[in-house]
């Protein structure tokens, strides 16, 4: 049996405790020598049944830092494109060596039902809107890098909070590190449900603003439906686009990040997201270290 310890499939899976010690080991992956391991051949399957740009190219990056190797599926030139179920997908990567799998798909249960059913460690690359753990991960250890601490910092996340995986994963990344929350979006883009989570729900970012720390802006998931009953793009950005104008009522200290891919002056202009105040490029290079920490932990090997 394998210990359960090996699979990332949602953070709230793991004790506040367990979250900061994966964060620690990250911050310690940016200054090892690599490639860390030099007498091993260890692989890594990757299976994205989503279109991925940051996620997927920081996983490989990730497995080169370690020493591993990937076995990268393209599951539109592959069996995946002839029916073959995710679990023989995943069954065949394990026997060709895989120890770990990285899978991303829209079923938000997929990585749950592989971790149930493979010796190999899953890790949940992003799961339809429920979990992006390794996301929350990248946007904490952004925000540590910003603040040393979250205690007492209170983080907004805005827009198309009711079909984002990011959200729910950096709701409990920043509440593991003492963060308050505030989820800010028309009630059409809102998950009331959250607030079960201890989270605040807020409805006006003009409001919200001035009492943040920390900002992630969200793109809307056009993807996943419309959403938008009124289909009133315009209203939108003008209520929820951070703009210059609008950060004129923030803190001057506020950060602003995105996960991408940005939809430029939707959810966000570009001077905001080109400026000073951004840490968008910060959070793609920490996926990097955070990715080597829970891929050493997919595979485990002992932490240091
Ligand atoms: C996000 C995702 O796929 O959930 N992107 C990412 O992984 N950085 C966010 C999105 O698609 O909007």
């Amino acid at each position: 049996m394998k210990s359960i310890d090996r699979d990332l499939v949602e953070l709230s899976d793991l004790a506040p405790e367990a979250i900061r010690t994966l964060l620690h080991r990250a911050d310690q992956m940016r200054t090892q020598q690599v490639p860390l391991w030099r007498d091993s051949v260890r692989h890594v399957g990757l299976i994205f049944a989503e279109p991925s740009t940051r996620t997927s190219l920081s996983f490989i990056a990730a497995i080169d830092r370690l020493g591993a190797y990937p076995l990268q599926l393209d599951a539109e030139n592959s069996s995946f494109s002839k029916g073959e179920t995710l679990l023989d997908t995943a069954s065949t990567l394990e026997s060709i060596g895989a120890e770990s799998i990285v899978v991303r798909d829209g079923n938000e249960m997929s990585a749950r039902s592989l971790a149930d059913q493979c010796d190999a460690g899953v890790i949940n690359a992003g799961g339809g809107t429920r979990a992006h753990p390794t996301q929350g991960l990248l946007d904490a250890l952004t925000l540590l890098d910003e603040f040393g601490d979250l205690e007492g910092k209170t983080v907004g996340i805005v827009g198309d909070v009711l079909r984002s995986r990011v959200a729910r994963s950096d709701i409990v990344a920043f509440q593991a590190l003492g963060a308050r929350v505030v989820l800010v979006a028309p009630d059409y883009f809102q998950d009331k449900t959250l607030s079960e989570a201890g989270v605040e729900l807020e409805s006006k970012l003009d409001d919200a603003l001035p009492h943040l720390d920390a900002i992630q802006m969200l793109r809307i998931q056009k993807e996943r439906g419309d959403g938008d009953p009124e289909n009133n793009l315009q209203n939108y950005v003008r209520d929820y686009r951070l703009d210059e104008r609008r950060l004129a009522l923030a803190r001057p200290s506020l950060v602003v990040l995105h996960p991408g891919p940005m939809n430029r002056e939707v959810e966000i202009t570009s001077g905001v997201a080109d400026g000073p105040r951004s840490r968008i490029r910060q959070q793609v290079a920490n996926g990097v270290p955070v990715r080597m920490a829970v891929l050493e932990r997919a595979l485990g090997q002992a932490s240091g």
